[in-house]
């Protein structure tokens, strides 16, 4: 897909036919994830993918049973993938500490750093897991863990100290369902002007 194209189309799906995702293509999707930026090519984000029947252990975990009959989004269980992306700041206070990048003092801990840089990377391979799977025709979902981010780290076995990044739905969409997210109607800032315009050329 052309990549115009494929930014002015990528939206995000909620519902999702069940069939499952070819490994092959799978696999494209997140090697693709793993060729992103990072600072000090730290490379501290992880993914555990999670497929078919494997699915379960994430809705049962953030989903609650009684919850789950009056959730707007049912078909959104249906997504044969899910992928949540964790990011690791030891990776980056380990690689900041060694001596090319000692005198940036960012190798002292994460309360050294402005910008958690972690999460900046983690986002990227979000960004770039989304964009691969469009890319491959499919649809797909980031969300969040919110509340339930340790009981998800707790049940998928991610050691101590990451950080949850979000959650990624991924499956053939179902066109039949044109419902959209209650956030969608939010018109899109403009490029540039006063008051709302994202770009400010100059100054402020
Ligand atoms: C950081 C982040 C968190 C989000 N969390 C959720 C979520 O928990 N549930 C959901 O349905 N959509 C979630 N979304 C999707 C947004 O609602 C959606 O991207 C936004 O409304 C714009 O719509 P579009 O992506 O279809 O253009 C999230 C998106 C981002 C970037």
């Amino acid at each position: 897909m052309e990549f115009t194209e494929l930014l002015h189309k990528r939206r995000m799906t909620r519902s999702f036919r069940p069939d499952p995702v070819p490994s092959s293509v799978l696999n494209r999707i997140l090697d693709h994830g793993r060729r992103v930026p990072s600072a000090g090519n730290s490379q501290g984000y992880d993914f555990v993918v999670l497929e078919g029947d494997q699915t379960s252990t994430y809705w049962d975990t953030t989903l609650p049973s009684d919850h789950r009959e009056t959730f707007r989004w049912q078909r959104l269980l249906d997504a044969p993938v899910i992928i949540t992306v964790w990011a690791n700041p030891t990776a980056y206070t380990k690689r900041y500490s060694r001596a090319d990048k000692e005198a940036t003092g960012l190798g002292r801990g994460i309360e050294a750093w402005v910008t958690p840089y972690w999460l900046v990377d983690g986002s990227f391979a979000a960004m770039t897991l989304q964009l691969a799977a469009i890319n491959e025709g499919l649809g797909v979902l980031f969300f969040g863990m919110f509340e339930k981010a340790s009981k998800v780290a707790k049940v998928l076995g991610v050691p101590d100290g990451y950080v949850p990044v979000g959650s990624l739905a991924l499956g053939w969409p179902d066109d039949s369902d044109e419902r959209l997210g209650r956030s969608a109607a939010e018109p899109r800032r403009p490029l540039e002007g006063a008051p709302d315009g994202v770009v400010h050329r100059g100054r402020w």
